[in-house]
């Protein structure tokens, strides 16, 4: 028997430990060492809209006085199916070769013609497709109903468009959390990822320059999303995927105690290597011993706040008792 199956948007799956859209899910090559490693599904490195279009217009702008104006469109259509159709040949190659579901990635920010990509996923044979669903809301006319309107819009003409379990990625910048996450699972979606981890900027003082921040997770990010899905996932219609900062076995049975269905990993692979998946999968089968759990479904959802004694504990955030002292006795 294997003490790890469970079920996410519909999938069985041999392992939680599934591995989160990166540059690892980006070639057949890793693709291949991840299922050997014991990881459950995978999802593909995301076709951004964003480079879709930054790379046609680069194409175009090299074009610019070349008398090719007239094709513009023909030149932006085919540069446009040359991005897509290698992430979805890689799509076919990774549905030859692995055994474990492989989930499509698409990084939307607004409606528009991908639609057609998610149709071309799903017909080469994705068992289901995630989209990494961002908008910065850093336009000040935008307000949180509008911004919450476009993305519900996008998940619902999404979920229409195929028959594939739709799963979604989202971010923490949404003010009314459980409510939209609500509204989100009423669109027919069958999975959401908690929380995506997003590239961010730093500066460097000394050039005054805008620099990359560093990519990768530390070990103690999820706290949040730990909260988020103790708060939501025993209580809405839909199965949870944690993500950010699980790099432990701890980390791991915690999100599932939590109510998540599974984990996404990505950080700890890409700093120590793929062969962490086979290490966090024996540290959870020692875990589970040690708590006595036989199965998945033996801890999945046991200390979400639905289940609580106290749920007002997960509702906690500020740090008036620890500040008087009362906490240091
Ligand atoms: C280098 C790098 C590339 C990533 N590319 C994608 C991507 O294409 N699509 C996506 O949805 N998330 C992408 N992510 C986010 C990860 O899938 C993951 O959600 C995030 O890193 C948080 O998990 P972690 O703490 O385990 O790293 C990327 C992350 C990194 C570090």
């Amino acid at each position: 028997m294997n003490r790890l199956e469970c079920s996410y948007a519909g999938l069985k799956l041999k392992s939680p430990l599934t591995a989160a859209s990166s540059p690892l899910t980006a070639d057949i090559a890793h693709l291949k060492a991840l299922e050997e490693a014991g990881i459950g599904a995978v999802v593909l490195k995301s076709v951004f809209e964003e480079q879709i279009e930054s790379e046609s217009k680069a194409a175009l702008d090299g074009l610019s006085g070349g008398g090719f104006a007239d094709s513009s469109v023909y030149f932006e259509n085919f540069i446009k199916n040359t991005a897509v159709d290698a992430s979805l040949e890689l799509l076919e190659e990774a549905k030859k070769t692995l055994s474990i579901p492989v989930f499509a990635s698409l990084n939307c920010v607004r409606d528009g013609s991908w639609y057609e990509y998610a149709k071309r996923a799903e017909n080469v044979g994705a068992d289901a497709l995630e989209l990494n669903l961002f908008i910065l809301p850093s336009d000040v006319k935008d307000s949180s109903v509008d911004l919450e309107h476009r993305y519900l819009q996008i998940l619902k003409k999404t979920v229409q468009s195929v028959s594939i379990p739709v799963c979604v990625k989202l971010g923490t910048y949404f003010t009314g959390m459980t409510h939209f996450l609500k509204e989100v699972s009423g669109c027919g979606v069958k999975g959401i990822v908690l929380f995506n981890r997003y590239y961010n900027i730093d500066f460097d003082i000394e050039a005054e320059k805008v620099v990359p921040a560093a990519p990768f997770s530390s070990p103690d990010e999820y706290l949040t999303t730990l909260r988020w899905i103790a708060l939501s996932a025993a209580e809405l219609p839909v199965d949870f995927a944690a993500a950010t900062g699980i790099h432990s076995a701890e980390t791991v049975f915690k999100m599932i105690a939590a109510g998540a269905k599974t984990v996404q990993l990505c950080s700890v692979l890409m700093k120590d290597g793929i062969k962490a998946a086979e290490q966090m999968r024996s540290d959870l089968l020692t875990l589970m011993d040690r708590k006595g759990c036989t199965s998945i479904s033996d801890f999945c959802g046991k200390m979400a706040q639905e289940r609580s004694s106290d749920p007002s504990v997960y509702e906690r955030v500020q740090y008036i008792q620890f500040l008087s002292g009362s906490s240091r006795q």
